[in-house]
């Protein structure tokens, strides 16, 4: 299984010409999508089994049964959830990331791909205006980057309160439009969340002092701002709120899992003020900063918390802390987060920003965000359709006079059927509502127009 043989170099000659050929599609067709359990598991029953068979054989299930069932997150014709839209360079790194099996634990092991991971994560963390103190690492996504940084919000706040916290849960102030991975943190965490109604969904600085006006607050800890809220794409007042935060001391934490990307977008970077005062700050590369999946940032503005809360101690890992990195900044991203082993999974990320430069994302982002403005002016000027509100990211939502949740679903599912595109509704304020969600730089305005003239 580990040694070079012609059975090997054949399988290398199969896989990469797959992988190629799968980086050479421009653009990625949707895909025939969800298939059910029984036909999947009938096809694929019996593939595993004690004796060995051919790579082709199982490459050709892989290509006939597995890929045309997933959803292509990647084809500028998915325009649902949060699409994916990984540069090419992005990918083919990944690839060396796979083929070189590296990781980025610690220092010790991973020197070279610590120190790129950080190079890039530095641009992210100029972009947000941090300060060269802030320092963190990747992780797999937007939920385990908000609980990692909620898990040092809550011990840096136990920490300050101390006995005043003696014997009750630490709350955290949240709007109403915070992202489900937020709720799933404070669970996990066991703090209760304070939320504050937004009747604008946006969480503002004054719609948090009328939320905690008369209310004991002593118990709180922190408060969660969204820069790019999923359904809607609606950035809160991080200026308004970074500052609440620090009159009050609580830690200040910026879920931009989704919309953190926008800052690179000079049309946008206005909106984000305020965002400097992050104490921590989460963005997802796999979404909106094209890097493949799975591919978190996770920055705090004083790492030594965070390294507080989540280093490790085993007798085996005394080797990796040996107090050089106070000195020398030796770095261990396993410190930063909840986990131990990682994949280097800043690398691709880093691979493409140096490769294409920054320029280049900030104009591929910028495209997102006018595709949503154009669409927006589009729908305007549709009869039937209305607009639910001007969006501020790449997310379009809208309402169809007259339709009812089945006529959405039906919609949806003939666009995916015919292949057109990758469209599921939402709800918006409890009424079943279409929704664009833009972020592919190739996605075309004749094939936005296309999906609303059927909605005719
Ligand atoms: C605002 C926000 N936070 C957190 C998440 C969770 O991120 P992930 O799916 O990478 O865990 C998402 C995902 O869409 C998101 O949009």
């Amino acid at each position: 299984m580990h040694s070079v043989n012609q059975t090997t170099d054949a399988m290398v000659r199969s896989v990469l010409a797959y992988a190629e050929n799968r980086l050479r599609m421009t653009p990625v067709p949707l895909d025939r999508g969800t298939r059910t359990p029984q036909e999947l598991y009938r096809e694929l029953d019996g593939l595993i089994r004690d004796q060995a068979r051919q790579p082709d054989e199982v490459l050709g299930v892989y290509s006939s049964v597995i890929a045309p069932s997933i959803i292509s997150a990647d084809s500028p014709r998915f325009l649902g959830f949060i699409p994916a839209a990984p540069t090419k360079a992005s990918l083919l790194f990944d690839m060396v990331v796979s083929s070189a099996s590296i990781q980025g634990i610690s220092w010790l092991e991973a020197s070279g791909a610590i120190a790129a991971e950080n190079t890039a994560l530095r641009v992210i963390a100029d972009e947000a205006g941090m300060p060269g103190s802030a320092g963190g690492c990747f992780v797999s996504g937007g939920s385990a980057g908000n609980l990692s940084a909620l898990a040092v919000a809550r011990e840096t706040g136990k920490r300050r309160l101390g006995d005043a916290l003696a014997g009750r849960r630490p709350r955290v102030v949240v709007g109403e439009d915070a992202h489900s991975s937020i709720v799933n943190t404070l669970r996990l965490l066991e703090m209760d969340a304070l939320v504050v109604r937004t009747p604008d969904h946006r969480v503002t600085a004054d719609a948090i002092r009328a939320g905690i006006d008369g209310l004991d607050i002593s118990d709180v800890v922190a408060v969660v701002c969204t820069s790019g809220t999923t359904n809607a794409g609606i950035i809160d007042d991080l200026a308004g709120v970074g500052a609440l935060a620090r009159e009050h001391g609580w830690w200040f934490h910026v879920d931009g899992a989704y919309g953190g990307s926008g800052v690179f977008a000079p049309s946008l970077k206005a909106k984000y003020a305020g965002l400097e005062l992050a104490d921590s700050f989460i963005l997802d590369p796999h979404k909106w900063l094209f890097a493949p999946f799975d591919c978190c940032a996770l920055l705090y503005r004083e790492p030594a918390l965070a390294k507080a809360t989540h280093t490790q101690d085993a007798s085996y890992l005394d080797v990796i802390h040996t107090g050089a990195d106070r000195e020398t900044g030796e770095w261990n991203p396993t410190d930063y987060a909840y986990h131990l082993t990682r994949r280097a999974r800043g690398l691709p990320l880093w691979f493409s920003l140096a490769v294409h430069g920054i320029d280049a994302y900030r104009e591929a982002i910028e495209v997102a965000v006018d595709l949503a403005r154009q669409t927006a002016r589009l729908i305007d000027r549709t009869p039937q359709l209305e607009l639910i509100r001007e969006p501020d990211l790449g997310v379009v939502l809208f309402r169809r006079i007259g339709w009812s949740p089945a006529d959405y679903d039906a919609w949806a599912q003939a666009l995916h059927t015919e292949g057109i595109a990758f469209i599921p509704p939402t709800k918006w304020e409890g009424e079943t509502v279409g929704r664009f969600a833009f972020l592919h730089p190739h996605t075309p305005m004749w094939l936005v127009q296309e999906i609303l003239d059927r909605t005719a």
